[in-house]
C-alpha cells in the first residue's frame, strides 16, 4: 500500500495529551501507567514532534541531549492503524537531520532487550535495525524483568552527513 502523506511539525504547548492518546492506544508496548505519564510528561519538557495525518496527530517522538555529541530518542510511537507506512522512518530522520545540523554524532535509543522475549518488541528492534542503529549493550538499568537494550547510530555513517567545513 502506498504510504500517506503526513506531515511532522513540533509538539505544541498542552498538547502532550495527544503523545498519551498515541501511547495508550499500543498496551503491547505501553503496559506500564507511570511510564506513560513519565513519557507524556518528558514529552512537554523535552523537544517533541508530532506525526500528523489529516490534521490529527498520528505519532511521535521525544528526544534530548546526552552529551556535546549524542542524543537520545527518549520515546516513540505511531498509532497501530499507520504502522508500516513510513511514519516511524520520518520521525527519525526528521530528528537526525536536525541533530546532524547541530553537529550531533551519535543517537542512541534504548528498548526492550532480546533477553526477554517478546514479539512486539522485536518488531520494535527490527524498525530500529533497519534505520540503522547498531545493539551496543543490553544492561538492568530498567531492572532484571525489564532488559534494557541500548542501540545506537553513528549520524554521519548515514548518509545525510553534514557539511566537514566548521
Ligand atoms: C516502532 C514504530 C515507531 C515504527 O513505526 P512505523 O511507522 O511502523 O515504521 P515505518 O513504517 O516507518 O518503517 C520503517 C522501516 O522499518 C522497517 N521495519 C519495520 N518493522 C520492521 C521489522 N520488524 N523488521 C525489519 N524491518 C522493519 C520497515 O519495513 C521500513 O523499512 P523501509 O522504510 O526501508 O521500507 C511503530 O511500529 C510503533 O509505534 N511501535 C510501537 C511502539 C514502539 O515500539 N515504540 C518504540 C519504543 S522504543
Amino acid at each position: 500500500m502506498a504510504s500517506k502523506p503526513h506531515l511532522i511539525r513540533p509538539l505544541a504547548t498542552g498538547e502532550a495529551s495527544a503523545c498519551e492518546r498515541i501511547m495508550r492506544s499500543l498496551p503491547e508496548w505501553f503496559g506500564i501507567e507511570e511510564a506513560i505519564i513519565a513519557y507524556a510528561r518528558a514529552a512537554e519538557k523535552m523537544e517533541t514532534y508530532i506525526a500528523e495525518a489529516a490534521g490529527n496527530p498520528i505519532g511521535f517522538v521525544t528526544m534530548n541531549q546526552r552529551s556535546p555529541v549524542a542524543a537520545e530518542i527518549h520515546a516513540m510511537a505511531v498509532r497501530r492503524e499507520y504502522h508500516g507506512r513510513g511514519v516511524g522512518r520520518g520521525l527519525v530522520e526528521h530528528v537526525e537531520k536536525l541533530l546532524i545540523g547541530r553537529s550531533i554524532e551519535y543517537l542512541q535509543v534504548k528498548t526492550l532487550g532480546p533477553s526477554r522475549l517478546d514479539d512486539n518488541y522485536e518488531r520494535t528492534r527490527g524498525f530500529y535495525r533497519r534505520l540503522g542503529f547498531q545493539p551496543l549493550e543490553e544492561n538492568n538499568l530498567w531492572g532484571e524483568v525489564n532488559p534494557c537494550l541500548i542501540m545506537v547510530k553513528h549520524l554521519r555513517c548515514s548518509g545525510a552527513h553534514a557539511s566537514t567545513s566548521a
